[in-house]
């Protein structure tokens, strides 16, 4: 019987989710538009009475502008069936012990003929190294300086949020040490439930699987959901709408980058982060768990993370003697948006004080860093200049194309590999049942369904500004030149290049 009704949801929901992957197109942004009134914020728990979180802040409004009704309804429909007809049922058996059968069996002819199936970084073939992991791909912006000799990721707030029944904790740190002679990093312990394990312990192999777990949960739920989508895009979006008039140049700029976001958050908070939703269904952490998580990660937010080389710096791991080739392939990228951010703002402010005199800009920074979760003051300085808000433009945009891309879709490659990196560790030792890892590649998949492309003539949203219609026709003619730079060089599965970043992180 069980089975029976496993294969009944399985068609379903499979034949719901690659409808929905088809239907979903990228829509042409539109020049700014006037919003009908402010946009207010309210508590997500007041929006979505499923998400009993007081601290995240959302809109209490879609713009008109921004809604497609269709899509609306389908999601609320698709939340409706998670709660009365959820794709999962009780005492399944254990995906196969064949990670290429297991794929199989969960991404069919119908997912392929949208996406194609993901390839195993060769990092995630035996043994497993984590060393090059720590380095290049995206769980890159985990390792700091231990300041003991040793690189670590720590991950051990993980263990104050709770889990469900039989699974092992996610508080880990894992220790790094530079192998001089092999000129790279080496994972040389894991401290985690299971005590603390070198390579010579026979717990070690469970152990590094603690941690892809951990850093993988923490990517998926803090990193990308918290991090970009609510506590810096959805506040961003609501400011930028909110106090720059709709004609100001700064709007124009940030114009594309921050349409749709009310829309789009909508689109995905309940499906998410809801009882009975993805989050709690797929991942280690109870409803509950997750939403301790999301509200003291909310509050934590540290919008400095999005400079690359400052993080980098900050984090202590630059010029210690081992290459960084991920901090080379995303600076690559901040540079050209970068440089695009200040020579567009240097056509309209001469000088610092230009800007300091125009009261909207004031505007709008006092509401970022008054609802940004410890504000911007870290990329734009001490002091207002064009330089420090030509970083903070940056970053912003940087997030929604460059970041959101390495811990979003780029996930692709390496979250679906659960016989390396679980999504939840049973104690008893088994794999993860059929259905829960058929809703891992589901929401895997939905995550690269098309949206607007970053490399697109973006000049009609500078009105008559012909000046500005240069400038985005510069950024786009130098993404292109980045483009066709980093195709020439060697290419791994996790290295991002400017023809698959998305304009914003909006569908
Ligand atoms: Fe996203």
């Amino acid at each position: 019987m069980q089975n029976l009704e496993w294969a009944l949801k399985k068609r379903l929901w499979n034949a719901l989710i690659v409808l929905k992957f088809r239907l979903n197109k990228p829509r042409r942004i539109p020049k700014p538009t006037s919003t009908r009134r402010p946009i207010k914020r309210i508590p997500i728990a007041q929006h979505h009475s499923s998400i009993q979180i007081k601290e995240i802040l959302v809109a209490d409004y879609i713009p008109s502008d921004e809604k497609a009704w269709s899509h609306l309804i389908f999601t609320k429909f698709q939340y409706m069936l998670y709660r009365y007809f959820p794709p999962k049922v009780r005492g399944l058996p254990s995906i196969d012990s064949d990670p290429m059968t297991a794929l199989d069996l969960a991404y069919g002819p119908g997912h392929r003929k949208c996406l194609h199936a993901p390839i195993i970084p060769d990092e995630y073939k035996e043994p497993i190294d984590l060393g090059a992991l720590a380095v290049a791909g995206p769980y890159f912006c985990y390792l700091q300086d231990g300041n003991d000799g040793r690189y670590k990721w720590n991950l051990s707030q993980l263990n104050d949020y709770e889990h469900h029944p039989g699974l092992h904790r996610l508080g880990v740190e894992v220790s790094f040490e530079f192998d001089k002679g092999a000129g790279r990093l080496k994972a040389v312990e894991i401290d985690c439930e299971l005590g603390r394990c070198t390579p010579a312990d026979p717990e070690w192999e469970l152990a590094q699987k603690i941690a892809l777990c951990s850093v993988t949960t923490h990517l998926s739920l803090v990193r990308h959901f918290v991090g970009i989508h609510l506590a810096l895009v959805a506040q961003f979006a609501i400011t930028t709408r909110n106090k720059l008039p709709v004609n100001h140049c700064l709007r124009r700029l940030l114009w594309a980058h921050v349409w749709g976001t009310q829309y789009s958050n909508e689109l995905v908070s309940n499906i998410l982060m809801g009882k009975g939703g993805d989050f709690e269904e797929i991942f280690s952490l109870t409803h509950k768990g997750l939403c301790d998580l999301f509200a003291s990660s909310y509050k934590h937010y540290d919008i400095g993370v999005l400079d690359p080389e400052s993080d980098a710096e900050r984090r202590g791991i630059r010029n210690r003697g081992f290459d960084l080739p991920a901090l080379k392939n995303r600076v690559a990228h901040w540079k050209v948006i970068h440089e695009h951010a200040r020579r567009y703002l240097e056509l309209y402010y001469k000088s610092d004080q230009d800007l300091r005199e125009d009261a909207a800009i004031k505007a709008w920074l006092n509401d970022l860093n008054h609802y940004i979760p410890n504000g911007v003051d870290e990329l734009l300085g001490d002091k207002l200049t064009v330089e420090g808000m030509a970083k903070l433009v940056a970053a912003y945009i940087y997030a929604g194309t460059v970041e959101h891309e390495a811990v979003g879709t780029g996930m692709w490659n390496y979250q679906l590999w659960t016989h390396v990196q679980p999504v939840r560790i049973y104690k008893n030792g088994r794999r993860e049942p059929v259905d829960l890892y058929q809703r891992l590649v589901n929401y895997n998949f939905i995550l690269n369904v098309s949206r607007a492309p970053l490399l697109q003539d973006l000049s009609y949203l500078a009105g008559n500004d012909q000046a500005g219609a240069v400038a985005f026709s510069t950024f786009l003619a130098e993404l292109a030149d980045l483009q066709a730079h980093l195709k020439a060089e060697s290419d791994e599965c996790w290295k991002l290049h400017p023809a698959d970043l998305e304009v914003s992180v909006n569908s």
